[in-house]
C-alpha cells in the first residue's frame, strides 16, 4: 500500500505504510502549530528522536490510549517503561529492525536528549524508514550538520526531513550543505516556525534548494499530506501535498 505523510507542526510526522500509522515526535499538547489533538490522533507505532519535550511531547498518553509500540533510543525505551507502557522496542544506532511497516534503523544525530524530569535520555538519533513499499524516508530530526549524511544518502533516500530552525538545530545554510550530501528526491523543511527563536523562510530555503541542488524541496502548512510513494515532480513550482483528510490522487510518473 502507498505510503504517505502528514507533518502535524514542528517534528511531528504521521506516516500511513502499509496500513499502519506510523507517528514520529508526538509533541501536539502546548504545540501552537499542531494540526492534530493528542487525544486523537492515530498510532500502531510512536517513534521518539530524543528525549527533548518537545519530541516526546504526548508519546507517553497516545501510546496508553491507543496502545501504540514505542520504538526508540535504549535508554528512553527503559524511561518509558518507568512510565508505566509496556509496548516498548529500544534500539541503538547503526541499528536496524523490521517491524510490520516496514524497517527502522537509527542514524546518528547532534544534539541533546535529557528527558523532561532530567532523566539520561541516551543520545539523540535520525531514522531511515524503509516502508513495504520499498519508499526510504530520512527523518534526521534534531541536529546538526555532519559529514556522514553522505553515508546515509548513499541508501538512496525518496524523502528526507530536514530541520532549518536554527538556533536548536541547522538553520538554513546548512540544512542546504544537508540536501547536498543527503541526496534525496524530495525534501521537506521541518522543525521551524513554531516558536518566534526558529523563524524561517521556508519558501526561501525551498528556492536555494531548487537552484542549488537536484531534490525537489516540498514547503507546506502542518496538517497537509503528502504521498511519498508519488514520483518525482518536475514541475518543482506544484508541489503534490493536499490539505485535509482526503486521500491524494495517485499522479502517472513521468
Ligand atoms: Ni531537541
Ligand atoms: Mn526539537
Amino acid at each position: 500500500m502507498a505510503t504517505r505523510m502528514r507533518w502535524l507542526g514542528h517534528a511531528c510526522l504521521l506516516f500511513e505504510c502499509d496500513g499502519k500509522h506510523v507517528l514520529i515526535d508526538p509533541f501536539l499538547s502546548g504545540n501552537p502549530k499542531a494540526a492534530a489533538k493528542a487525544t486523537e490522533v492515530s498510532a500502531d507505532f510512536i517513534l521518539i528522536s530524543h528525549g527533548h519535550s518537545d519530541h516526546v511531547g504526548d508519546a507517553v498518553a497516545i501510546a496508553k490510549r491507543t496502545g501504540a509500540t514505542v520504538i526508540c533510543n535504549f535508554e528512553i525505551s527503559q524511561w518509558l517503561e518507568k512510565q508505566g507502557l509496556k509496548k516498548v522496542h529500544g534500539m541503538l544506532h547503526g541499528g536496524g529492525h523490521t517491524f510490520p511497516f516496514g524497517r527502522v534503523k537509527l542514524t546518528l544525530a547532534f544534539h541533546g536528549s535529557a528527558l523532561p524530569d532530567g532523566s539520561n535520555g541516551g543520545n539523540p538519533c535520525g531514522f531511515l524508514l524503509t516502508c513495504n513499499d520499498g519508499k526510504r524516508v530520512h527523518d534526521a530530526a534534531d541536529t546538526g550538520l555532519f559529514g556522514d549524511m553522505k553515508l546515509i544518502g548513499e541508501e538512496g533516500i525518496d524523502l528526507a526531513l530536514l530541520p532549518i530552525g536554527d538556533n536548536y538545530t541547522m538553520g538554513p545554510d546548512d540544512a542546504l550543505r544537508a540536501v547536498k550530501l543527503l541526496n534525496p528526491k524530495r525534501v521537506v523543511p521541518i522543525h521551524y516556525g513554531t516558536f518566534p527563536l526558529i523563524e524561517q523562510d521556508a519558501h526561501a530555503w525551498a528556492a536555494r534548494v531548487r537552484k542549488e541542488t537536484a531534490a525537489l524541496p516540498v514547503v507546506f502548512e502542518p496538517g497537509a499530506w503528502i504521498d511519498v510513494s508519488d514520483a518525482r515532480g518536475k514541475d518543482s513550482a506544484q508541489p503534490r501535498v493536499s490539505r485535509g483528510r482526503q486521500p491524494l490522487k495517485r499522479r502517472r510518473a513521468k
